[in-house]
């Protein structure tokens, strides 16, 4: 429904301006017009117009990547980031059967903010989580390497999103905050005292109490762009879409929602992560939780 109070109140020309010192310029659609006549600077419209334009010095790095074959080096390498030790959370290997018909679980995929309190059973989350940012059982092989593939494309198959969870209401699971392992398929606590989760996102409109955790997608710049340049961008948050679409079917094929959420206070949750925000960024989040 329209509130017609606020109608008339905020229209396109009412003065919001949340920074003092920012003064001129405050009408969207003239900065708009100013930027389309080249006037101001836009970094988003920058990045179109150059969009496939490289500023790496020379294609060494494409040509040596494909021909040294070295994303499967890295891939078979990447197992040995994982930390297991006595702290490491093992989630189940075996994942549940998927009953519900891929028809159904597209129809019925709906972003949900509020939530009822329900537990989460360990095997769904693990099944989630598995099916959403695990390994899959499908392996490329490579002359004599061996890649392991998940459930979802990536650039070059160099894979640059890192998974953590902030685990609400799972059982068997403590709160917290927990780096996803995909090759050991577990979680490693990252043991933070102070967790505040009302500052992970903008506004008041996620229900952080009910929901059964949610999913900070970190983007590590050095994992690509020495291969693609400026396109890595472009290529990297093509497949955050990707994994985050996932994650809401299988979500919803289990019968829990999602929501994908892009307002979230970026650097309050990179510096809860310990990530430096400048190679390492928070660049989406997603909540799961039952609607
Ligand atoms: C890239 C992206 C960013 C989004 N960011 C937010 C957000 O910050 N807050 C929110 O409540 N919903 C967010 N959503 C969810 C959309 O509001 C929702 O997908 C849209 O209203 C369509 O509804 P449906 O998902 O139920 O089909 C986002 C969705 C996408 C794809």
């Amino acid at each position: 429904m329209i509130d017609f109070e606020k109608k008339g109140f905020f229209n396109i020309h009412t003065l919001l301006v949340k920074d003092d010192t920012n003064r001129s310029n405050n009408d969207n659609k003239h900065m708009y017009s100013q930027m389309m006549f080249g006037n101001t600077t836009s970094s988003m419209l920058s990045y179109l117009l150059n969009m496939n334009k490289q500023n790496l010095n020379d294609f060494k790095s494409i040509m040596f990547y494909n021909e040294s074959n070295l994303a499967s080096l890295i891939n078979e390498a990447k197992e040995a980031e994982e930390l297991l030790d006595e702290n490491t959370i093992y989630l189940t290997k075996v994942a549940k059967k998927i009953k519900t018909q891929f028809s159904k679980v597209l129809e019925q995929r709906h972003s949900t903010r509020k939530f009822v309190y329900e537990m989460m059973d360990q095997g769904t989350f693990s099944t989630i989580v598995k099916f959403s940012f695990g390994l899959g059982s499908r392996k490329l092989v490579y002359d004599d390497l061996v890649a392991s593939t998940r459930y979802y494309s990536s650039g070059g198959g160099l894979y640059p999103i890192d998974v953590y969870l902030y685990v609400n209401h799972v059982s068997g699971i403590s709160k917290g905050i927990y780096k996803y392992q995909p090759y050991s398929h577990s979680l490693y606590p990252l043991n933070i005292e102070k967790i505040d989760s009302k500052n992970f996102f903008v506004g008041e409109n996620i229900d952080i109490v009910n929901m059964n955790f949610c999913v900070f997608f970190e983007y590590s710049i050095n994992k690509n762009f020495v291969k693609y340049g400026e396109l890595a961008l472009l290529n990297t948050l093509v497949e955050l879409g990707g994994i985050s679409h996932n994650f809401d079917l299988v979500c919803q094929s289990m019968y829990f929602t999602s929501c994908p959420i892009a307002g979230f206070n970026k650097s309050t949750i990179e510096k809860l992560l310990y990530l430096d925000g400048v190679n390492d960024h928070i660049v989406f989040t997603n909540i799961c939780g039952k609607d």
